[in-house]
Protein backbone atom coordinates (compact mmCIF):
# COMPACT_ATOMS: atom_id res chain seq x y z
CA UNK A 1 0.00 0.00 0.00
CA UNK A 2 1.37 3.32 -0.92
CA UNK A 3 2.67 5.43 2.19
CA UNK A 4 -0.09 7.94 2.22
CA UNK A 5 -3.11 5.99 1.03
CA UNK A 6 -4.87 5.88 4.52
CA UNK A 7 -4.03 9.57 5.02
CA UNK A 8 -7.56 11.58 5.21
CA UNK A 9 -7.26 15.35 5.50
CA UNK A 10 -10.80 17.03 5.86
CA UNK A 11 -11.93 20.53 6.60
CA UNK A 12 -13.03 21.47 9.84
CA UNK A 13 -15.15 24.57 11.55
CA UNK A 14 -14.35 23.71 15.28
CA UNK A 15 -11.91 21.55 16.92
CA UNK A 16 -12.86 18.10 18.42
CA UNK A 17 -11.26 16.60 21.78
CA UNK A 18 -8.32 15.05 19.49
CA UNK A 19 -7.80 18.31 17.49
CA UNK A 20 -7.39 19.81 20.59
CA UNK A 21 -5.37 17.17 22.51
CA UNK A 22 -3.30 16.97 19.32
CA UNK A 23 -2.78 20.99 19.36
CA UNK A 24 -2.05 21.43 23.16
CA UNK A 25 1.11 18.82 22.61
CA UNK A 26 2.59 20.37 19.76
CA UNK A 27 1.79 23.67 21.34
CA UNK A 28 3.33 22.96 24.57
CA UNK A 29 6.65 21.69 22.56
CA UNK A 30 6.42 24.75 20.98
CA UNK A 31 5.82 26.68 23.84
CA UNK A 32 9.25 25.38 25.57
CA UNK A 33 11.31 26.11 22.62
CA UNK A 34 9.98 29.33 20.95
CA UNK A 35 9.61 32.91 22.56
CA UNK A 36 6.36 34.49 22.76
CA UNK A 37 7.07 37.00 19.87
CA UNK A 38 7.91 34.30 17.66
CA UNK A 39 4.75 32.03 19.14
CA UNK A 40 2.08 33.42 16.03
CA UNK A 41 -1.26 32.84 17.78
CA UNK A 42 -0.74 29.23 18.89
CA UNK A 43 -3.64 29.35 20.96
CA UNK A 44 -6.86 27.09 20.11
CA UNK A 45 -8.97 29.79 19.92
CA UNK A 46 -7.07 32.27 17.36
CA UNK A 47 -6.96 29.22 15.29
CA UNK A 48 -10.49 29.05 14.87
CA UNK A 49 -10.95 32.35 13.42
CA UNK A 50 -14.15 32.89 10.59
CA UNK A 51 -10.64 34.00 8.66
CA UNK A 52 -8.84 30.71 9.30
CA UNK A 53 -9.57 27.79 7.11
CA UNK A 54 -8.31 25.29 9.23
CA UNK A 55 -7.62 20.85 8.34
CA UNK A 56 -6.77 17.94 10.16
CA UNK A 57 -4.86 15.55 8.94
CA UNK A 58 -5.64 11.74 10.03
CA UNK A 59 -3.97 8.38 10.22
CA UNK A 60 -5.56 5.30 10.40
CA UNK A 61 -8.60 6.90 12.69
CA UNK A 62 -5.53 9.26 14.34
CA UNK A 63 -5.13 12.78 14.35
CA UNK A 64 -1.55 13.35 13.14
CA UNK A 65 -1.74 16.76 11.82
CA UNK A 66 -3.40 19.70 11.82
CA UNK A 67 -3.12 23.17 9.56
CA UNK A 68 -4.84 26.36 8.90
CA UNK A 69 -4.56 28.71 6.20
CA UNK A 70 -5.50 32.74 7.35
CA UNK A 71 -7.14 34.81 4.62
CA UNK A 72 -7.00 38.34 5.19
CA UNK A 73 -7.66 40.96 2.76
CA UNK A 74 -4.78 42.10 1.40
CA UNK A 75 -2.73 38.44 2.17
CA UNK A 76 -2.83 35.04 3.22
CA UNK A 77 -0.50 33.39 5.66
CA UNK A 78 -0.37 29.57 6.63
CA UNK A 79 -1.06 30.23 10.17
CA UNK A 80 0.85 26.85 11.26
CA UNK A 81 0.68 22.91 10.45
CA UNK A 82 1.98 20.81 12.85
CA UNK A 83 2.35 17.01 11.81
CA UNK A 84 3.08 14.55 14.31
CA UNK A 85 6.69 13.63 14.22
CA UNK A 86 5.90 9.74 13.18
CA UNK A 87 3.44 10.79 10.73
CA UNK A 88 5.70 13.04 8.87
CA UNK A 89 7.31 9.73 6.55
CA UNK A 90 3.76 8.82 5.66
CA UNK A 91 3.28 12.01 3.77
CA UNK A 92 0.76 13.85 5.79
CA UNK A 93 3.05 17.26 5.69
CA UNK A 94 2.66 17.23 1.95
CA UNK A 95 -0.79 16.29 2.47
CA UNK A 96 -1.79 19.45 4.54
CA UNK A 97 -0.33 21.65 2.69
CA UNK A 98 -0.96 20.74 -0.76
CA UNK A 99 -4.74 21.08 0.91
CA UNK A 100 -4.09 24.44 2.43
CA UNK A 101 -2.59 25.82 -1.21
CA UNK A 102 -5.59 24.59 -3.05
CA UNK A 103 -7.76 26.53 -0.36
CA UNK A 104 -5.55 30.03 -0.78
CA UNK A 105 -5.47 29.01 -4.68
CA UNK A 106 -9.30 28.96 -4.47
CA UNK A 107 -9.52 32.58 -2.70
CA UNK A 108 -7.79 34.13 -5.46
CA UNK A 109 -4.14 33.96 -4.14
CA UNK A 110 -0.71 32.58 -5.81
CA UNK A 111 1.17 30.44 -3.75
CA UNK A 112 4.76 32.22 -4.04
CA UNK A 113 6.68 29.42 -2.20
CA UNK A 114 6.32 26.37 0.27
CA UNK A 115 9.19 24.67 2.15
CA UNK A 116 9.22 22.42 4.81
CA UNK A 117 11.76 21.05 6.84
CA UNK A 118 13.33 24.43 7.73
CA UNK A 119 13.29 26.20 11.44
CA UNK A 120 11.91 29.48 10.93
CA UNK A 121 15.20 31.67 11.24
CA UNK A 122 15.78 29.39 8.40
CA UNK A 123 13.16 29.59 6.55
CA UNK A 124 13.24 33.23 6.73
CA UNK A 125 17.10 33.57 4.86
CA UNK A 126 15.29 31.17 1.86
CA UNK A 127 12.36 33.34 1.89
CA UNK A 128 14.48 36.17 1.21
CA UNK A 129 17.38 34.35 -1.37
CA UNK A 130 14.14 33.04 -2.96
CA UNK A 131 13.53 36.34 -3.77
CA UNK A 132 10.27 37.44 -2.01
CA UNK A 133 10.18 40.23 0.25
CA UNK A 134 7.74 41.84 2.13
CA UNK A 135 6.11 44.64 0.66
CA UNK A 136 2.72 45.81 0.64
CA UNK A 137 0.48 43.33 -0.27
CA UNK A 138 2.85 40.02 0.75
CA UNK A 139 2.41 38.21 3.92
CA UNK A 140 5.31 35.96 5.69
CA UNK A 141 5.86 33.77 8.05
CA UNK A 142 8.18 30.69 9.26
CA UNK A 143 7.05 28.46 11.75
CA UNK A 144 7.62 25.99 13.30
CA UNK A 145 9.64 22.92 15.21
CA UNK A 146 12.01 20.99 12.85
CA UNK A 147 11.01 17.67 14.62
CA UNK A 148 7.53 18.15 14.99
CA UNK A 149 7.07 19.86 11.73
CA UNK A 150 8.40 22.77 10.37
CA UNK A 151 7.48 24.65 7.72
CA UNK A 152 7.12 28.24 5.67
CA UNK A 153 4.76 29.49 2.93
CA UNK A 154 4.38 32.30 1.21
CA UNK A 155 1.71 33.40 -0.47
CA UNK A 156 0.84 36.88 -2.86
CA UNK A 157 -2.30 38.71 -3.71
CA UNK A 158 -2.43 39.18 -7.59
CA UNK A 159 -4.23 42.44 -6.97
CA UNK A 160 -0.84 43.86 -5.30
CA UNK A 161 2.60 43.91 -6.90
CA UNK A 162 5.58 41.37 -5.43
CA UNK A 163 9.43 42.09 -6.32
CA UNK A 164 11.34 39.20 -7.30
CA UNK A 165 15.34 39.68 -7.46
CA UNK A 166 16.58 38.66 -10.65
CA UNK A 167 20.37 37.92 -8.89
CA UNK A 168 22.02 38.53 -6.04
CA UNK A 169 23.33 41.70 -6.77
CA UNK A 170 20.94 43.99 -9.42
CA UNK A 171 18.19 43.56 -11.19
CA UNK A 172 14.49 42.57 -10.35
CA UNK A 173 11.09 41.60 -11.72
CA UNK A 174 8.02 43.06 -10.44
CA UNK A 175 5.40 40.75 -10.41
CA UNK A 176 1.41 41.76 -10.79
CA UNK A 177 1.40 45.55 -11.83
CA UNK A 178 -2.08 46.06 -13.75
CA UNK A 179 -2.10 49.88 -14.28
CA UNK A 180 -5.99 49.71 -15.11
CA UNK A 181 -6.57 49.76 -11.72
CA UNK A 182 -4.50 51.84 -10.45
CA UNK A 183 -0.85 51.71 -8.32
CA UNK A 184 -2.02 53.42 -4.91
CA UNK A 185 1.24 55.35 -3.13
CA UNK A 186 2.18 51.91 -0.90
CA UNK A 187 2.73 49.51 -3.86
CA UNK A 188 4.10 52.73 -5.55
CA UNK A 189 6.85 53.35 -2.81
CA UNK A 190 7.33 49.51 -2.54
CA UNK A 191 8.44 49.34 -6.72
CA UNK A 192 10.40 52.65 -6.22
CA UNK A 193 12.36 51.34 -3.15
CA UNK A 194 12.80 48.15 -5.31
CA UNK A 195 14.36 50.05 -8.35
CA UNK A 196 17.01 52.11 -5.92
CA UNK A 197 18.00 48.82 -4.43
CA UNK A 198 18.16 46.35 -7.87
CA UNK A 199 18.96 49.67 -10.12
CA UNK A 200 16.92 47.92 -12.92
CA UNK A 201 13.34 46.82 -13.32
CA UNK A 202 11.56 43.91 -15.68
CA UNK A 203 7.82 44.23 -15.73
CA UNK A 204 6.59 41.44 -18.31
CA UNK A 205 3.14 41.36 -19.63
CA UNK A 206 2.44 45.19 -19.07
CA UNK A 207 -0.31 46.70 -20.74
CA UNK A 208 0.83 50.49 -21.15
CA UNK A 209 -0.73 53.16 -23.06
CA UNK A 210 1.96 56.25 -23.77
CA UNK A 211 -0.64 58.23 -21.36
CA UNK A 212 0.14 55.57 -18.73
CA UNK A 213 3.77 55.38 -19.53
CA UNK A 214 4.10 59.04 -19.04
CA UNK A 215 2.21 58.72 -15.70
CA UNK A 216 3.74 55.82 -14.31
CA UNK A 217 7.61 57.78 -14.88
CA UNK A 218 6.73 60.93 -13.42
CA UNK A 219 5.45 59.12 -10.42
CA UNK A 220 9.55 58.40 -10.11
CA UNK A 221 11.00 62.23 -10.86
CA UNK A 222 10.50 64.88 -13.47
CA UNK A 223 10.54 64.11 -17.38
CA UNK A 224 13.11 64.74 -19.22
CA UNK A 225 11.69 65.56 -23.43
CA UNK A 226 14.48 63.98 -25.30
CA UNK A 227 16.16 66.34 -28.28
CA UNK A 228 15.86 66.28 -31.26
CA UNK A 229 11.92 66.63 -30.80
CA UNK A 230 11.45 64.74 -34.25
CA UNK A 231 12.44 60.89 -32.82
CA UNK A 232 9.36 61.68 -30.34
CA UNK A 233 5.66 60.38 -30.58
CA UNK A 234 3.62 62.61 -32.43
CA UNK A 235 1.56 63.34 -30.33
CA UNK A 236 3.03 62.83 -26.88
CA UNK A 237 6.49 64.49 -27.07
CA UNK A 238 7.43 63.14 -23.47
CA UNK A 239 7.90 59.69 -25.20
CA UNK A 240 10.87 58.76 -27.41
CA UNK A 241 10.58 56.03 -30.09
CA UNK A 242 12.91 53.81 -31.01
CA UNK A 243 12.14 51.81 -34.12
CA UNK A 244 13.20 50.59 -37.64
CA UNK A 245 9.46 51.63 -38.70
CA UNK A 246 9.21 54.11 -42.02
CA UNK A 247 6.19 55.45 -43.38
CA UNK A 248 6.18 56.79 -46.93
CA UNK A 249 10.14 56.72 -46.81
CA UNK A 250 10.04 58.65 -43.63
CA UNK A 251 11.65 57.16 -40.39
CA UNK A 252 8.61 56.66 -37.54
CA UNK A 253 11.70 57.02 -35.04
CA UNK A 254 15.02 56.61 -34.39
CA UNK A 255 16.60 53.92 -36.18
CA UNK A 256 19.84 52.00 -34.50
CA UNK A 257 19.44 53.86 -30.91
CA UNK A 258 21.77 53.06 -28.06
CA UNK A 259 24.11 50.20 -29.99
CA UNK A 260 27.65 50.37 -27.69
CA UNK A 261 27.61 50.63 -23.76
CA UNK A 262 25.91 53.78 -22.58
CA UNK A 263 23.98 55.66 -19.74
CA UNK A 264 21.58 57.98 -21.09
CA UNK A 265 22.47 61.46 -21.57
CA UNK A 266 26.19 60.76 -20.55
CA UNK A 267 27.06 63.28 -22.90
CA UNK A 268 25.24 66.13 -21.32
CA UNK A 269 26.00 68.53 -18.33
CA UNK A 270 22.77 66.99 -16.58
CA UNK A 271 22.83 63.38 -17.63
CA UNK A 272 19.68 61.50 -16.90
CA UNK A 273 18.48 59.93 -13.59
CA UNK A 274 16.26 56.97 -15.20
CA UNK A 275 14.99 55.58 -18.59
CA UNK A 276 11.84 53.76 -19.17
CA UNK A 277 11.90 51.31 -22.10
CA UNK A 278 8.51 49.80 -22.93
CA UNK A 279 8.18 47.13 -25.76
CA UNK A 280 5.68 47.17 -28.55
CA UNK A 281 6.82 45.30 -31.43
CA UNK A 282 9.51 42.73 -31.11
CA UNK A 283 11.84 40.95 -33.43
CA UNK A 284 11.31 37.43 -33.02
CA UNK A 285 14.81 36.87 -32.64
CA UNK A 286 17.99 39.02 -31.67
CA UNK A 287 17.84 43.00 -30.62
CA UNK A 288 17.95 42.55 -26.43
CA UNK A 289 19.22 45.14 -24.35
CA UNK A 290 22.20 44.01 -22.31
CA UNK A 291 22.88 45.85 -18.91
CA UNK A 292 25.88 46.30 -16.84
CA UNK A 293 26.05 46.79 -13.23
CA UNK A 294 28.17 49.47 -12.51
CA UNK A 295 28.21 49.40 -8.91
CA UNK A 296 29.54 46.07 -8.90
CA UNK A 297 32.53 46.70 -11.52
CA UNK A 298 33.45 49.70 -9.92
CA UNK A 299 33.66 47.36 -6.71
CA UNK A 300 35.93 45.09 -8.35
CA UNK A 301 38.36 47.23 -9.34
CA UNK A 302 41.54 46.58 -8.35
CA UNK A 303 42.84 48.86 -5.35
CA UNK A 304 45.18 50.82 -7.58
CA UNK A 305 42.56 51.45 -10.44
CA UNK A 306 40.30 52.94 -7.92
CA UNK A 307 43.30 54.88 -6.48
CA UNK A 308 43.99 55.93 -10.54
CA UNK A 309 40.81 56.81 -11.26
CA UNK A 310 40.02 58.76 -8.05
CA UNK A 311 39.15 62.15 -8.37
CA UNK A 312 39.97 62.48 -12.35
CA UNK A 313 36.94 62.84 -15.00
CA UNK A 314 36.63 61.50 -18.09
CA UNK A 315 35.84 63.68 -21.49
CA UNK A 316 32.34 62.93 -22.97
CA UNK A 317 32.21 64.22 -26.39
CA UNK A 318 29.36 63.86 -28.87
CA UNK A 319 31.64 65.95 -31.19
CA UNK A 320 34.56 63.66 -31.50
CA UNK A 321 32.46 60.21 -31.15
CA UNK A 322 28.89 60.86 -33.18
CA UNK A 323 30.34 59.12 -36.52
CA UNK A 324 31.57 56.38 -34.67
CA UNK A 325 28.21 55.56 -32.55
CA UNK A 326 25.93 57.02 -35.47
CA UNK A 327 27.59 55.99 -38.78
CA UNK A 328 24.39 55.82 -40.53
CA UNK A 329 23.25 58.74 -39.19
CA UNK A 330 24.19 62.67 -41.03
CA UNK A 331 26.95 64.30 -39.64
CA UNK A 332 26.51 66.75 -36.97
CA UNK A 333 25.88 70.13 -38.39
CA UNK A 334 28.33 73.07 -36.90
CA UNK A 335 24.57 74.64 -34.95
CA UNK A 336 24.41 70.97 -34.06
CA UNK A 337 28.23 70.66 -32.49
CA UNK A 338 27.56 74.22 -30.63
CA UNK A 339 24.50 72.94 -28.86
CA UNK A 340 26.24 70.07 -27.24
CA UNK A 341 29.73 71.02 -26.55
CA UNK A 342 32.22 68.49 -24.45
CA UNK A 343 31.13 67.51 -20.81
CA UNK A 344 33.42 66.61 -18.11
CA UNK A 345 32.23 63.85 -15.60
CA UNK A 346 34.00 61.76 -12.81
CA UNK A 347 34.95 58.71 -13.46
CA UNK A 348 33.23 57.40 -10.01
CA UNK A 349 30.05 59.01 -9.35
CA UNK A 350 28.17 58.77 -6.23
CA UNK A 351 24.56 57.99 -6.24
CA UNK A 352 22.61 60.49 -4.42
CA UNK A 353 19.70 58.25 -3.37
CA UNK A 354 22.14 55.27 -2.50
CA UNK A 355 25.25 57.32 -1.33
CA UNK A 356 26.88 53.97 -3.25
CA UNK A 357 30.05 54.24 -5.66
CA UNK A 358 29.62 53.56 -9.06
CA UNK A 359 32.25 53.73 -12.51
CA UNK A 360 30.53 56.08 -14.50
CA UNK A 361 32.02 55.67 -18.44
CA UNK A 362 29.91 55.52 -21.52
CA UNK A 363 30.54 55.51 -25.16
CA UNK A 364 30.59 59.15 -25.34
CA UNK A 365 33.75 59.00 -22.70
CA UNK A 366 36.70 59.54 -25.25
CA UNK A 367 39.58 60.22 -23.13
CA UNK A 368 40.44 61.67 -19.03
CA UNK A 369 41.02 65.57 -18.58
CA UNK A 370 44.26 66.16 -17.52
CA UNK A 371 46.28 62.99 -19.44
CA UNK A 372 46.84 62.89 -22.92
CA UNK A 373 44.59 61.49 -25.03
CA UNK A 374 46.15 58.35 -25.95
CA UNK A 375 46.94 57.76 -22.44
CA UNK A 376 43.57 58.83 -21.80
CA UNK A 377 41.62 56.70 -24.38
CA UNK A 378 43.51 53.35 -22.96
CA UNK A 379 42.30 54.55 -19.28
CA UNK A 380 38.91 54.37 -20.48
CA UNK A 381 39.02 51.60 -23.02
CA UNK A 382 40.62 49.35 -20.12
CA UNK A 383 38.16 50.23 -17.95
CA UNK A 384 35.42 49.40 -20.30
CA UNK A 385 37.06 45.87 -20.59
CA UNK A 386 36.42 45.70 -17.40
CA UNK A 387 32.78 46.91 -17.25
CA UNK A 388 31.49 45.30 -19.53
CA UNK A 389 32.87 41.42 -18.84
CA UNK A 390 29.96 39.13 -18.32
CA UNK A 391 29.88 38.53 -14.64
CA UNK A 392 28.08 42.00 -14.42
CA UNK A 393 25.86 41.75 -17.42
CA UNK A 394 22.24 40.66 -17.97
CA UNK A 395 20.75 40.49 -20.97
CA UNK A 396 17.07 41.41 -21.54
CA UNK A 397 15.40 38.71 -23.91
CA UNK A 398 12.52 41.18 -25.10
CA UNK A 399 8.93 39.82 -25.18
CA UNK A 400 5.93 41.89 -26.26
CA UNK A 401 4.97 43.96 -23.23
CA UNK A 402 8.18 44.42 -21.09
CA UNK A 403 8.90 47.03 -19.79
CA UNK A 404 12.10 48.26 -18.32
CA UNK A 405 13.27 50.92 -16.18
CA UNK A 406 16.82 51.51 -15.99
CA UNK A 407 19.21 53.82 -13.11
CA UNK A 408 21.54 55.38 -15.51
CA UNK A 409 23.27 56.79 -12.59
CA UNK A 410 24.86 53.47 -11.48
CA UNK A 411 24.50 51.29 -14.58
CA UNK A 412 25.51 51.07 -18.52
CA UNK A 413 23.20 49.29 -21.12
CA UNK A 414 23.59 48.82 -24.72
CA UNK A 415 21.14 47.98 -27.52
CA UNK A 416 21.96 44.62 -29.74
CA UNK A 417 21.45 44.34 -33.73
CA UNK A 418 18.65 42.75 -35.17
CA UNK A 419 17.64 41.99 -38.53
CA UNK A 420 16.20 45.04 -39.88
CA UNK A 421 15.15 44.31 -43.16
CA UNK A 422 12.83 40.98 -42.11
CA UNK A 423 11.81 42.12 -38.54
CA UNK A 424 10.27 45.08 -37.02
CA UNK A 425 11.00 46.21 -33.57
CA UNK A 426 8.97 49.49 -32.02
CA UNK A 427 10.22 50.44 -28.30
CA UNK A 428 8.78 53.43 -26.40
CA UNK A 429 10.93 55.28 -23.80
CA UNK A 430 10.27 57.83 -21.24
CA UNK A 431 13.50 59.57 -19.76
CA UNK A 432 13.68 61.35 -16.39
CA UNK A 433 15.61 64.20 -15.45
CA UNK A 434 18.98 63.77 -13.17
CA UNK A 435 21.26 65.54 -11.79
CA UNK A 436 25.02 66.66 -11.76
CA UNK A 437 27.21 63.99 -11.38
CA UNK A 438 29.11 63.71 -8.57
C1 LIG B 1 18.41 52.86 -25.37
O1 LIG B 1 19.63 52.93 -25.34
O2 LIG B 1 17.73 53.64 -24.74
C2 LIG B 1 17.73 51.82 -26.22
C3 LIG B 1 18.08 50.44 -25.91
C4 LIG B 1 17.38 49.48 -26.82
O3 LIG B 1 16.59 49.90 -27.69
O4 LIG B 1 17.59 48.27 -26.67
Amino acid sequence: MNDSSDILIEPVAAPTNEVRALIAELDRTLSAEYPPEQRHGLALDAIFQPHIRFFVGWLNGEAVGCGGVALFDDFAEVKRMYVRETARGRGVAQALLARLDAEARAAGLAMLRLETGVRQDAAMRLYTRGGFRQCGAFGAYASMRPEALATSVFFEKPVGVAIRPMSESFGAEVIGLDLSRGLDDAAFRCIEQAWFDASFLVFRDLEMTPDQHIALTRRFGPLHIMTPLHYNHPDHPEVMVLTNLEEGGKPLGIRRAGMGWHSDGEDKQVPNAGSFLYAHVVPPEAGDTLFADMYAAYQALPTAMKQRIAGRRARFSRVDMHHVHYPHEPALTEEQKRERPDVFHPLVRTHPRSGRRSLYIGRWARDVEGLHPDEGRALIEELFAHASNERFVYRHRWRTHDAVLWDNRCMLHSATPFDEHRHTRLMHRTTLEGEVPA
